[in-house]
């Protein structure tokens, strides 16, 4: 069903990515703070440029799958638009049905009928 924005309710996979999401940031904080760097370093200095690309590459992930979250928060929004039009269509054709029902039924139920 819609939200007040016009959003879905976060679906179970949204949910799952969002948790993901603040794992992932604890994650990267501990190995930025505390993590394999220093250790590494301190056995393989050669290892350095190697150390600092991967730690690098923490924000790009960050931002990557922040992007597939939107990406599934607009796939959402899409689809209670789509069910949005398609109760609105169906509430319409059930109206025109009913109308025209109504009509068949008002000309065979007079006897006789009075032209207005
Ligand atoms: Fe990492």
């Amino acid at each position: 069903m819609a939200g007040p924005a016009g959003t879905a309710h976060p679906s179970a996979l949204a949910e799952a990515l969002r948790g993901l999401q603040v794992r992932l940031t604890e994650h990267f904080r501990g190995e930025e703070r505390d993590g394999y760097g220093p250790a590494v370093l301190a056995r393989a200095p050669h290892l350095d440029r190697k150390v600092r690309a991967l730690l690098a590459e923490h924000g790009d992930l960050a931002r990557a799958l922040e992007a597939v979250i939107r990406k599934e928060e607009a796939a959402r929004s899409a689809d209670a638009g789509l069910r949005q039009a398609l109760a609105t269509w169906l509430g319409r054709m059930r109206r025109h049905e009913s109308e025209e029902n109504q009509l068949v039924e008002d000309a065979f139920n007079c006897e006789p009928c009075a032209g207005d």
